[in-house]
């Protein structure tokens, strides 16, 4: 009988500690900003050197999302424009200790895979935008965190040039909200275009309806 019970405890004990953890995000703390949207404007710049013994908070994550896609009026609309409203763009975070998907009507980070899985972002597996199989952009392993735009298709319900061009456009348009957002606050980010798309998509099991398009690391830049 003991033993009976000693392998029911293992293996709730198991399943309990491989359940996902799903993280439910604090209110976003819309006060917090140094800069005003026009000084943000001036100054904005793309910052390659993060201090990687700096990490971020989990309020500065949950302003971050809210930044990118969070929902910023009463009937579900979002901080960033999409065609039609159609809010195809789904924003992965990458950090240290796994990769999530952020859930805006929940404010809720959803856990898709435990681990650190940055390096997918630093490279693009041998298929660089600037054409150089070996464009490797180590950097990006120093910010504690990187937020992923993955255009979803599904949302219009086709995949031709014109949906391709208005995901486009709604994935730049997140990216910018980030870069604003982290300069106001005194954070430090690069929009970029390379990452793994093929590993990302095997990782995150997305599907051919999704296309991950760029990703904003973020963290705290290193002063020399
Ligand atoms: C669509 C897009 C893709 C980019 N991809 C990368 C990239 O893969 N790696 C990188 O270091 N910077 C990337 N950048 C950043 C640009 O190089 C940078 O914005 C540009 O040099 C202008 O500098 P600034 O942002 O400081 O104004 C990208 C920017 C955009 C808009």
């Amino acid at each position: 009988m003991t033993r009976v019970i000693f392998i029911a405890c293992s293996i709730f004990l198991f399943c309990h500690s491989a359940k996902a953890q799903d993280i439910t995000l604090p209110t976003p703390n819309l006060k917090e900003h140094s800069l005003s949207v026009v000084q943000a404007l001036q100054t904005r710049h793309s910052v390659r050197n993060f201090d990687s013994n700096k990490d971020l908070s989990l309020q500065q994550i949950s302003n971050l999302c809210w930044a990118a896609v969070g929902i910023s009026r009463e009937d579900g609309r979002l901080t960033s424009p999409t065609a039609m409203n159609r809010q195809e763009i789904r924003l992965y975070i990458f950090m240290e200790k796994g990769v999530y998907e952020y859930q805006a009507k929940e404010h809720k980070l959803i856990e898709k895979s435990k681990g650190d899985y940055r390096r997918l972002l630093a490279s693009a597996g041998g298929k660089a935008p600037n054409g150089n199989r070996n464009f490797k952009q180590d950097f990006v392993l120093d910010a504690p965190v990187s937020l992923l735009m993955v255009i979803d298709f599904e949302k219009f319900g086709r995949k031709d040039e014109k949906a391709v061009q208005m995901g486009c456009v709604d994935a730049g348009n997140v990216s910018e909200n980030i870069n604003i957002y982290c300069q106001a606050v005194g954070l430090a980010t690069v929009p970029r275009a390379t990452h793994d798309s093929e590993a990302i998509r095997t990782l995150l099991g997305l599907g051919t309806q999704c296309l991950p398009i760029m990703n904003n690391p973020i963290g705290y830049e290193k002063r020399q």
